[in-house]
């Protein structure tokens, strides 16, 4: 299979990129790393990757921002940041993408636990998260060529623990190989419009 691993350089990317590179063909693409460029909160960034990957069998992606701070001192712009990035670019790579997807081949958008359980000053992210969720399961009722799409949906993963500890109090990290396996899950097996959740 050959396969697109937008944000393929990132922490939880570089986990996924390594585990389908042992049997499949992996194009990584990231503003800054990867084998194409790609930003996207950008809808013309994303048409000129795709333009230069050709069609591929599968579409992951494991990038996208939101901005983290107190909900009092969030401003407009600020939730935009997130609107943008996480949530209008991973609906824009499908609305785009779609047309570069073989049949029968997968989006896996990513989103986090935020979604269902968050933690002070995600008011932005867990909304974001929350919304990609819904898109997800409203997606899977249209989609054409028995393209599929699901989201990978985990907790505070391991290979980050260290970095934000401080903000998830109580929480268990999530160790990679599991989380790894929620991208497997939506690529190989035939789930569409799942929201696969790997908290523990
Ligand atoms: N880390 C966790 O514990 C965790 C848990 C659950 C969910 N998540 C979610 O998973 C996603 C990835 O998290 P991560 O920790 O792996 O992040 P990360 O280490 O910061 O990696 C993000 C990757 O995405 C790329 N990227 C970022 N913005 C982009 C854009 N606008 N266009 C194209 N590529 C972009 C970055 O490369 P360039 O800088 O080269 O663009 C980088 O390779 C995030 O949405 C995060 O909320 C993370």
């Amino acid at each position: 299979m050959k396969i697109l691993i937008v944000g393929g350089h990132g922490t939880i990317g570089r986990k996924v990129v390594a585990h389908f590179s042992m049997e499949h063909e992996v194009i990584t693409a990231g503003r800054n790393s990867g084998d194409v460029t790609i930003d996207i909160s950008a809808s013309n960034s994303i048409q000129s990757m795709f333009n230069q990957t050709g069609k591929v069998d599968a579409i992951i992606c494991t990038a996208g921002e939101a901005k983290w701070a107190p909900f009092n001192d969030l401003s407009e712009e600020d939730f935009f940041i997130g609107l943008k990035s996480k949530l209008m670019g991973q609906v824009n790579l499908v609305r785009i993408g779609k047309n570069f997807l073989a049949p029968g081949g997968s989006f896996t958008l990513t989103t986090g636990v935020l979604a269902d359980d968050p933690v002070v000053m995600t008011t932005s992210a867990a909304m974001v998260n929350g919304a990609i969720h819904s898109f997800v399961l409203a997606a899977a009722l249209e989609m054409e060529n028995q393209q599929r799409i699901n989201a990978v949906c985990a907790g505070l993963v391991e290979d980050s623990a260290e970095k934000y500890r401080d903000y998830f109090p109580g929480h268990n990290p999530v160790p990679m190989w599991k989380v790894v396996n929620g991208y497997v899950r939506s690529v190989l097996a035939n789930d569409n419009g799942n929201i696969i959740r790997i908290y523990e």
